[in-house]
């Protein structure tokens, strides 16, 4: 078993890895709950793969165990699907000692710590992450919340697990699309902290390695993250490709994916940075090579002005300065404010 610490300012918990871990979920969990009450919840194509494991286990481990699914998709990451989860709470009588296990992707688990945050002032959490990107990513960080109709994750609590229990099994019936997803970003953190990791994706079997990579990934965003628990300074670097991939996500009515728009963001402004001198040269070229091996369309449709544009609403700046994240090289990553006017100059195709 793979174990990491994350020790955030509010709380310290632990991450585990492991293939087959669900089965067995209950000896990890019980440890870190105090009270004898579980909650799962997932969502309508993970609850008939995964959730009698996790049942079957907690209920052998000795707790009451009760369920919740929603419908699969961001279209439930808002309040009516976390109302209608303090619905479950109240019916079933949680009080502050019972906890909640968040099963699934990156969206059950936004909607699931923002529950468990807020219902009764906060009870406890579990994360098992199902999908990559909610392992190397969503599941780490204490960022809970939803979205309402005036944007994505506007409402929503910083708000940390008592654990982190990964089964990389869970993968194998993760469709291409999402696995490639989830790719976006785990050559996102190859690039602003590990050239290891990085070379490593480029020249090994990825599903053969995935619990070592995800383990890479996790142990950087943890880092980013004990450095700068409530994002205001270092965790920006976990922004790189995201402010013109928010761009392309948005411009693309959300027909492309998040992980794709990482990557079209990460080569857009690395081509760009390498014209201005700020990047070692072949860099982009790396990343276009390493991101057409997973999967993933480094192309991008849109002029680069129009992404621009859309780019100066973005949260991460203020006034009228935008803070985008360079790389100089492979693994290194640095922040650099420009004018939002003149964030096309570091756009390239
Ligand atoms: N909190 C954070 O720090 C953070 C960071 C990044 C992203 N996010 C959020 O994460 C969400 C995206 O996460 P996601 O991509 O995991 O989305 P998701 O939870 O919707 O999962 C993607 C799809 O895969 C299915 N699925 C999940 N596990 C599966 C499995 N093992 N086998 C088969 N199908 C499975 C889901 O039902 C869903 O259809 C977004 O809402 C985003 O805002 C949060
Ligand atoms: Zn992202």
């Amino acid at each position: 078993m793979k174990k990491l610490i994350v020790e955030a300012m509010s709380a310290t918990y632990e991450i585990l890895i492991e293939r087959g871990v669900l089965s067995n979920c209950a000896s990890f969990i019980a440890p870190v709950v105090r009270g004898k009450r579980a909650l799962i919840i997932t969502d309508t194509n993970v609850a008939p793969l995964y959730l009698e494991k996790v049942k079957a286990s907690l209920t052998k481990g000795g707790f009451e165990t009760y369920s919740h699914i929603f419908t699969a998709g961001e279209q439930s990451k808002h309040l009516t699907t976390v109302a209608e989860i303090y619905d479950t709470l109240a019916e079933n009588e949680f009080t502050r000692k019972d906890f909640i296990v968040a099963l699934g992707g990156g969206v059950c688990g936004d909607i699931s710590g923002f529950a468990a945050a807020s219902y009764m002032r906060g009870i406890d959490f579990v994360q098992i992450p199902t999908t990559l990107l909610s392992q190397v990513d969503s599941s780490v960080g204490g960022k809970t919340g939803v979205d309402t109709k005036y944007g994505k994750n506007l409402v929503g609590a910083f708000y940390q697990p008592k654990l982190v229990l990964i089964d990389p099994d869970t993968l194998n019936t993760l469709s291409d699309h999402y696995f490639a997803d989830g790719m976006g970003e785990i050559i996102k953190y190859g690039c602003i902290r590990n050239a290891e990791l990085f070379s490593t994706l480029e020249n090994v079997d990825i599903n053969e390695n995935i619990e070592d990579i995800i383990l890479e990934c996790l142990k950087i965003k943890r880092d980013v993250v004990n450095e700068d628990e409530r994002e205001g300074g270092i965790r920006m670097i976990l922004n790189f490709g995201h402010t013109a991939g928010h761009s392309v996500e948005k411009l693309s009515e959300f027909t492309l994916s998040h992980g794709e728009c990482v990557a079209k963001g990460m080569v857009m402004i690395v081509k760009a940075s390498e014209k201005l001198g700020l990047t070692e040269n072949g860099t982009a070229d790396r990343i276009v090579k390493l991101c057409e091996k997973c999967g993933l369309d480094t192309s991008t449709d849109f002029e680069l002005d129009v992404i621009a544009e859309n780019a100066k609403n973005d949260k991460k700046g203020s006034g009228s300065d935008l803070n985008i994240i360079l790389i100089s090289k492979i693994g290194s990553s640095f922040i650099h404010t420009v004018n939002k006017n003149d964030f096309a100059l570091y756009l390239s195709k």
